[in-house]
């Protein structure tokens, strides 16, 4: 059955920011692609999930060349939901790609030379049937390229009109830096930074985001649910249909110590209070600070989406909610 987007999708939406000094506007919560949109993952579901998401107002969706179980699918499956589903309504979407991790056999697919990044967005492209993505992302700092170099190819995308606008995500700080002036001399303007930022993960306060700051870059939080921790997942225990119960994928079962379930269930004591579950108050959180432009949510299912769309109803937190939060994530 053809889809047909709610008429009420922008009326009744997750809001937007302005990225960074840019003229982009981001929604509040942006959806991300890496898991539960591969070959392995339940198709309808992701499609009901890119549905909903676009029925309130999200606009954004976060995909890498790696995406997916097998690398790839997630791009190709995105590319034929896009062409069935949403094919009229493209110039209402934001789509991002990267590259940056290993992606295909020999020197010439992984890291950040010039040869990777244009030959796996041509490949991008191509999968996800467009002409052009709106970012595309040097996916990670490579410490054997002259940065001159990624950055030129990234500057060489935007001039070919094979990408609107671009970014990085997870360099370090004094790298970042100097990317920042490179694509600014070279008249491409970084856009918008990515990295990792939750209520248990919160070094970019002191590096990234003072600079992304100073610069007029645009910020987009990852893994805002610590990949499904922060939310009431893991509080009795490893149930099968989660992340961490996968054979593949980075969260693992040895992570989720004793000592870190003590936190979670703090948290979500916490969360009651503020009448949120743990995923809605830890993606509040995260948009506490409106440096925060954008925060991408990661869902397996609808009904998990339905419930972090109803985070946006509070992202207040008094200076002591601040700190009751710092206390107990410790
Ligand atoms: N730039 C980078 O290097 C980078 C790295 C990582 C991610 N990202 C981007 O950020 C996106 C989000 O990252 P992420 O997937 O790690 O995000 P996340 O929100 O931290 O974790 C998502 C997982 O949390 C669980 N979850 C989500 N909502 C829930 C709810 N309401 N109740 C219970 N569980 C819930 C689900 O786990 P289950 O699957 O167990 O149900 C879901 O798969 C990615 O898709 C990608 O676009 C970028």
């Amino acid at each position: 059955m053809s889809y047909t987007p709610s008429p009420d999708r922008y009326a009744n939406s997750v809001g937007y920011n302005y990225c960074g000094k840019s003229g982009l506007q981001l929604p509040r919560l942006s959806m991300g692609l890496w898991h539960n949109f591969g070959d392995v993952n339940d198709l309808t579901e992701a499609r009901k999930m890119l549905e909903t998401a676009f029925d309130n107002g999200i606009t954004h969706f976060d995909l890498a060349n790696n995406y997916g179980t097998p690398f790839g699918s997630a791009e190709a499956n995105f590319g034929k939901i896009l062409k069935e589903d949403f094919a009229r309504y493209r110039d209402e979407m934001i789509i991002s790609t990267k590259a940056g991790h290993t992606m295909w056999d020999g020197p010439y697919g992984d890291w950040g030379s010039r040869k990777y990044l244009i030959a796996s967005l041509n490949q991008s492209l191509k999968r996800m049937g467009l002409d052009y993505v709106d970012i595309f992302y040097s996916h990670r700092y490579d410490p054997h390229t002259p940065l001159e170099e990624t950055m030129g190819a990234l500057s060489d995308m935007v001039r070919q009109g094979k990408a609107l606008y671009v970014g990085i995500s997870k360099y370090p700080t004094d790298k970042a830096r100097q990317a920042y002036r490179i694509l600014a001399d070279n008249g491409t303007p970084c856009l918008i930074n990515q990295d990792r930022y939750n209520i248990l993960t919160r070094d970019i306060e002191q590096t990234v985001l003072p600079l992304a700051k100073e610069k007029g870059i645009g910020f987009i939080a990852f893994s805002p649910l610590a990949q499904g921790l922060l939310s009431n997942k893991y509080l009795k225990g490893i149930p099968e249909n989660s992340r961490a119960a996968q054979s593949y994928g980075f969260l693992q079962k040895d992570q989720i110590t004793p000592q870190l379930v003590n936190k979670l269930i703090k948290l979500n004591e916490f969360a009651k209070k503020r009448g949120q579950s743990l995923a809605q108050m830890a993606l509040a959180w995260c948009l506490h600070d409106s440096q925060v432009n954008s925060v991408i949510i990661g869902t397996s299912s609808v009904n998990q989406l339905k419930d972090n769309l109803g985070a946006l109803k509070n992202t207040h937190f008094t200076d002591e909610e601040m700190w009751l939060v710092g206390e107990i994530a410790g």
